[in-house]
């Protein structure tokens, strides 16, 4: 082969909101894939908010990017030539691809989708990562009963809108907090949330009081910050929050806002736990059979925000932290 590949490699350690001078974007001729390994031809690049965790220094549950290796991300793709009796040109695949056009891997840690299941964009979304972290999240984590009220933030985004569907087949009473009145039409009357507060808008504290009278049973949080700190005060008792993520805080540069009313806790004989969706690999299998029989019952929406144009990796990543994706934002390279 003498094709060429072109990728974005972290540049520099971003300040603040990630910028494109972060990244470097470069054209590099492929090599054949050697004894074991195979090519993939990337297809769909997932945007994550994780990815800017992975951007820092800090310490994490994985070391960062390093400085001049290509972007960490996950993808989907086409294997096009194989040196791997696992995996055979045309299978298609979903994995760490990093952000470039081709990938040759040696198969750990990619899994084979199928395209006559469900769509390949569903395999970055609701079955794939996000998927997994709604689900093990908030059935694992948050324990709902029936007839519990769950609320969640980031509601419009790739884990907010399974968090909520799930909640509702669980029969619970789901409250969805989003930013502006579309997201917020939206998941009530498209994905069929009970309710949905605007927090651009409304005043979050009196909304909650409103919209779940008896306190909250299971809050998953996404956020963190200021939301997490007035979710807290509207607890229930035996209330639990599950700590999936703070975007509000990714690119803080003042120093990362914890609550203050974390004593609700005590009073309301509540726990919060922190959870990574990686800890249930082992069962991912289970989850995506049990959310494709309620897709394909009808009780399960799924929805994909696709930009197509690799060059528009840097900007449409921001997307996430400027709230402009709603369901799972993913970047388009090429046709299936
Ligand atoms: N623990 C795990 O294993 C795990 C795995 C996957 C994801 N996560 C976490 O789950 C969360 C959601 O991820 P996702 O992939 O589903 O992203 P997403 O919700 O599809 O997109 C991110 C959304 O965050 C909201 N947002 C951005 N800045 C905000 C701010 N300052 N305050 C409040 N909301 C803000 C925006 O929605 P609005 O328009 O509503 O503001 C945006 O659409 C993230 O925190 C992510 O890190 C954790």
């Amino acid at each position: 082969v003498s094709l060429l590949n072109h990728k974005f490699e972290l540049a520099a350690r971003p300040i603040g909101l990630p910028k494109r001078a972060d990244w470097v974007y470069k054209e590099e001729p492929l090599r054949d894939p050697g004894d074991g390994e195979f090519l993939v031809k990337i297809i769909y690049i997932s945007l994550d908010p994780a990815m800017r965790g992975w951007m820092s220094n800090s310490k994490s549950y994985v070391p960062p990017v390093g400085i001049g290796e290509v972007m960490r991300a996950l993808g989907l793709g086409r294997v096009v030539a194989s040196k791997n009796p696992g995996f055979a040109p045309g299978d298609y695949v979903y994995g760490l691809l990093g952000v470039q056009e081709f990938a040759i891997s040696d198969g750990k840690g990619l899994t084979t989708v199928d395209p006559a299941i469900a769509s390949l964009p569903v395999y970055l979304g609701a079955l794939g990562m996000p998927g997994m972290t709604a689900y093990f999240g908030l059935l694992d984590v948050g324990q709902p009963k029936p007839g519990e009220t769950v609320v969640v933030s980031c509601a419009a985004g790739a884990v907010g809108t399974i968090v909520g569907q799930i909640a509702k087949i669980k029969g619970c009473r789901a409250v969805g907090i989003a930013g502006g009145a579309e997201k917020c039409r939206y998941v009530v009357e498209d994905l069929g949330f009970d309710a949905a507060i605007d927090y651009k808008t409304d005043d979050v504290r009196k909304a909650l009081q409103q919209h779940c009278p008896r306190g909250v049973d299971v809050y998953f949080d996404n956020v963190g910050g200021e939301i997490l700190d007035i979710v807290l005060a509207q607890l229930a008792r035996g209330a639990r929050v599950a700590i999936c993520g703070a975007i509000s805080q990714y690119n803080t540069v003042m120093g990362i806002k914890g609550p203050s009313n974390y004593l609700s806790l005590l009073v309301n004989r509540a726990s919060m736990k922190g959870f990574l969706v990686i800890d249930y690999a082992g069962r991912y299998g289970e989850a995506a059979r049990e959310m494709s029989e309620w897709m394909a019952a009808g009780k399960l929406k799924t929805r994909e925000d696709i930009v197509e144009g690799f060059d528009k990796f840097p900007e449409t990543l921001l997307k996430l932290f400027k709230g402009e994706n709603t369901g799972k934002l993913i970047l388009k390279l090429a046709d299936a």
